[in-house]
């Protein structure tokens, strides 16, 4: 790391060091909400994007020319990883992903390929390369995946889920096979985030974004293993985010399986949420998506808030508690991004 990467309030800040003001990214920060992002999904499919280098770059680099966001995150998605593995997926219109063929049986999941990925996805290294040369001595860029289980309830599900019965339904009354896919799935996930750190991204997150419909002692049993191999796996020096949902009951454990910050949601308390996990860990989080519907009063309330709740100690990074909604004025988020800095600003540097 050199002297300007180390000085970056957002690198700081996972390493929980005195910042000027707390830094702030926002989870899915580009995207629909942004009209520079709708033109140009009007040329090209999602996944068409996501597979062209240069549109990952300009993607990612939208919202950082509009705002004054402390960190970038690479433009992609975590099912990426999934297709190299054999698995076939499409985004359907207005519905998220659709899998044609859910895998639900020992010998799909042994069909499943670990690959490398500067191998197979080399449209994501040149794009991590591209934005760092953008991004060189402004802000830091972020990688990330889904976390194990996350993905395997896609897989399984073949889309997205209200009860995650079939996914459970595995994890029960199929342990070989559960543990065959989890186990599949965290190799790649290690070569994913090394192969993107190798490129260039400075964090990495672990999006663990379904997990809290587990209960502490099946998350314990059937999840924490493979979460902690993976961020064990990862190079070190590098900080890790590790991300839930719903994951209030969940926070020690997921402490457990490891990261240098963990995210919350809207749903607890971030001063409790912290106080829970300990000091000795960085937080990110937690403002409800649906203030940025909002206007300024609403935004600068809860913004107050959520930096008492921090009480001013370093290594909290302000994000949303989920990824940022379409329907979000972009005005609103310059009037965040602006009010994060100028009340956090005001405090002594310990
Ligand atoms: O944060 C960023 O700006 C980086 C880009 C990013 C995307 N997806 C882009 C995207 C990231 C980090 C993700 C993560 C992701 N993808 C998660 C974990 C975070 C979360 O929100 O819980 C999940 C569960 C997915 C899977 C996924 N991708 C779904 C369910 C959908 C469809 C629903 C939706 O939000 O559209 C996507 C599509 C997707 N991923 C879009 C974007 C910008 C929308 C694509 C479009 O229609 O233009």
């Amino acid at each position: 790391m050199n002297e300007t990467e180390k000085q970056y309030p957002f690198l700081r800040a996972c390493r929980r060091e005195p910042t000027e003001y707390t830094p702030i990214w926002l989870m899915r920060q580009a995207g629909r909400y942004l009209k520079d992002y709708r033109a140009l999904r009007k040329k090209y499919s999602f996944l068409e994007m996501c597979k062209n280098p240069e549109l990952v770059a300009q993607v990612t680099l939208q919202p950082i020319e509009k705002f004054k966001l402390d960190a970038a995150i690479i433009f992609s998605d975590i099912l990426i990883s999934l297709e190299p593995m054999g698995v076939e997926f499409q985004f359907a219109k207005g519905e998220g992903p659709v899998f044609h063929h859910p895998l639900r049986e020992k010998r799909d999941v042994e069909k499943l390929r670990i690959f490398e990925p500067e191998e197979e996805i080399p449209y994501l290294v040149k794009a991590i390369q591209i934005v760092r040369k953008e991004l060189e001595g402004k802000i830091p860029l972020i990688g990330f995946c889904g976390a194990p289980f996350t993905l395997a309830s896609y897989v399984i599900e073949g889309g997205h889920s209200k009860n995650y019965i079939l996914t459970k339904g595995m994890m029960y009354q199929d342990r070989g096979t559960w543990n065959t896919l989890m186990e599949k799935i965290s190799q790649v996930l290690i070569r994913y985030l090394n192969a993107q750190i190798r490129s260039g991204v400075q964090a990495v997150q672990l999006f663990d974004s379904w997990v809290g419909c587990l209960s502490p002692t099946d998350y314990k049993e059937y999840v924490l293993p493979y979460s902690k191999r993976i961020i064990e796996g990862v190079a070190s020096g590098v900080p890790l985010i590790h991300f839930a949902t719903s994951s209030s009951t969940l926070l020690e454990m997921m402490k457990r399986a490891g990261g240098d910050v963990i995210g919350v949601d809207w749903r607890v308390n971030l001063a409790e949420a912290w106080a829970c996990l300990g000091y000795d860990i960085a937080i990110q989080g937690n403002l409800d998506p649906v203030i940025l519907l909002s206007g300024p009063d609403l935004i600068e309330k809860e913004v107050k808030r959520i930096l008492e709740e921090a009480g001013g100690r370093p290594g909290h990074i302000f994000n949303l508690g989920h990824g940022i909604l379409p329907n979000t004025p972009a005005e609103n988020v310059a009037f965040l991004v602006e009010a994060v800095h100028r009340y956090s600003s005001r405090r002594e540097i310990i």
